[in-house]
């Protein structure tokens, strides 16, 4: 066990090379994928507004929860970490209060606007800030209800981009409506509410991932979810008990496997996912398309739902599928994914209110048309969204990630049924949300190894 740091932090990044090719090969197999990434940044930042010390267990090593956990430390949290069975154990205790000098959150939307809530709630300025993707991601959609609350923000262009000067401390949560279905604007306002010790009403458009629900459920306070018109959670003031918690596996990242089970016509199976419906969007068009799949519940892991999760691709992808909505919601950041599922299938795919893709990690719907054309296949783009026909396959080629893990990851899956070797640059940010990324694919029988100019191996 050691304190945050040193090897701990060093260990996220280090072995992933910049720049792989993945020669055309199906996957199959099982996998435990880390710990998820959602889970991680709220365990370390919730487990730090607790009224002692939290056991924290299979804490994911990626980039942004370990910008998390670096930041919750320089705001006067302790944390301690080291490895463990299914990713880092350890603890943290809090209090959190106003850091002396600015926070870099790294490429992690979630750690900048969960971190802006907690300190709206603090009496000081906390300074947040990020790497070129996050600096360009909007943050008016937490900049205003958080003002709403009484709290000041300042940043360029009227703080509606990093970096956030946040100084609290708000007196009264009051109701508020979020413009957005967003997970981290609901969890920036309940967390500035959770510090501030105020109670406070989030109305949404639709509901989101409940993480910060479910935790300031387990420690004891009254939070009430009401999905009669969208969706309106209510916390009422309290302190959260210490509780013990596990970190279920991320669904996010057990995706990838699933879906290359699904285009490579084989099984994978993957054990102790964090089945939280608001995570697993993905999984009833992958059985739409016509994947079949199992889901064998585990032991939850505290209040959120654990199961075995098992894709089959052997009988064929033979359907269209369409999704908009509130599914879209519940399988935002699989949507890349899904788009190369949705190409190698017969049917294809359409998505509809969509437009969140553009303000994530990169525009998702402009990199995902990058990537369709430097892999020789067709996607038609609309400003909230894509249609993707069906009956594909990728060619071999070059592709840069920039910035955004999860078109590095979903390259690197097109390339397992792709006609020849497929080149990604930026691949390093794969450790943002999963460093074992390579490795992983290894051990599913894939062939992925660094290309010139990286040194060392996956
Ligand atoms: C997250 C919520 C989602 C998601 C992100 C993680 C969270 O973002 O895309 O990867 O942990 O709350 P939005 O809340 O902005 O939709």
């Amino acid at each position: 066990m050691s304190r945050l740091n040193d090897s701990t932090s060093r260990q996220s990044s280090e072995q992933v090379p910049g720049r792989v090719t993945v020669a055309p090969g199906v996957l199959a197999g099982a996998v435990r994928v880390p710990g998820d990434k959602s889970i991680g940044h709220r365990a370390l930042i919730i487990g730090a507004l607790t009224d002692g010390t939290c056991i924290l267990t299979g804490v994911p090593a990626s980039q942004d929860v370990l910008a998390t956990a670096a930041a919750v430390q320089a705001m006067g949290a302790t944390v301690t970490l080291g490895a463990g069975s299914t990713g880092l154990d350890g603890t943290v205790t809090g209090p959190l209060g106003a850091p002396d000098r600015p926070i870099d959150c790294g490429n992690s939307g979630t750690a900048l606007r969960l971190l802006a809530g907690v300190a709206a709630g603090i009496d000081g300025t906390t300074t947040l800030t990020g790497d070129e993707s996050l600096l360009a991601r909007p943050m008016g959609r937490v900049s205003r209800p958080l003002r709403a609350l009484g709290a000041t923000v300042d940043g360029p262009d009227d703080a509606t981009r990093p970096p956030l000067a946040v100084t609290g401390v708000i007196r009264d949560g009051g109701s508020h409506r979020s413009e957005v279905a967003s997970a981290q604007v609901k969890s920036a306002l309940l967390l500035a509410a959770v510090r501030a010790g105020v109670g406070v009403t989030v109305q949404s458009p639709l509901p989101s991932r409940d993480h910060t629900e479910r935790m300031l459920r387990a420690m004891g306070l009254a939070v009430e979810t009401d999905l009669e018109d969208g969706a309106r959670v209510t916390l009422s003031a309290g302190v959260p008990a210490a509780i013990p918690i596990t970190v279920p596996a991320d669904p996010s990242s057990a995706a990838f496997w699933w879906a290359a089970a699904a285009i490579g016509g084989t099984v994978v199976t993957t054990p102790d996912v964090g089945v939280n419906p608001g995570r697993t969007g993905i999984l009833a068009p992958l059985a739409a398309f016509g994947a079949a799949v199992s889901i064998e519940l585990q032991d939850p892991a505290g209040d959120e739902p654990v199961a075995t999760v098992t894709v089959d691709g052997s009988g064929g992808l033979t359907e269209h599928t369409s999704l908009g909505g509130a599914q879209v919601v519940d399988a935002i950041d699989e949507l890349p994914i899904l788009a190369i599922v949705g190409a190698l299938g017969d049917g294809g795919l359409e998505v509809t209110d969509a437009a969140e893709l553009r303000v994530k990690e990169s525009d998702r719907i402009g990199a995902l048309e990058r990537l369709f054309t430097a892999l020789g296949m067709t996607i038609q783009t609309r400003p909230d969204g894509f249609t993707v026909p069906g009956g594909q396959q990728p060619r071999g080629g070059t592709f840069d990630a920039g910035l955004d893990h999860r078109l590095a990851m979903s390259a690197a899956i097109a390339a397992t049924v792709a006609t020849g070797p497929v080149t990604i640059d930026g691949f390093a940010a794969t450790g943002s949300s999963y460093p074992g990324f390579a490795s992983d694919f290894a051990s599913l029988g894939g062939s992925i190894a660094p290309a010139d100019g990286t040194d060392g191996p996956p």
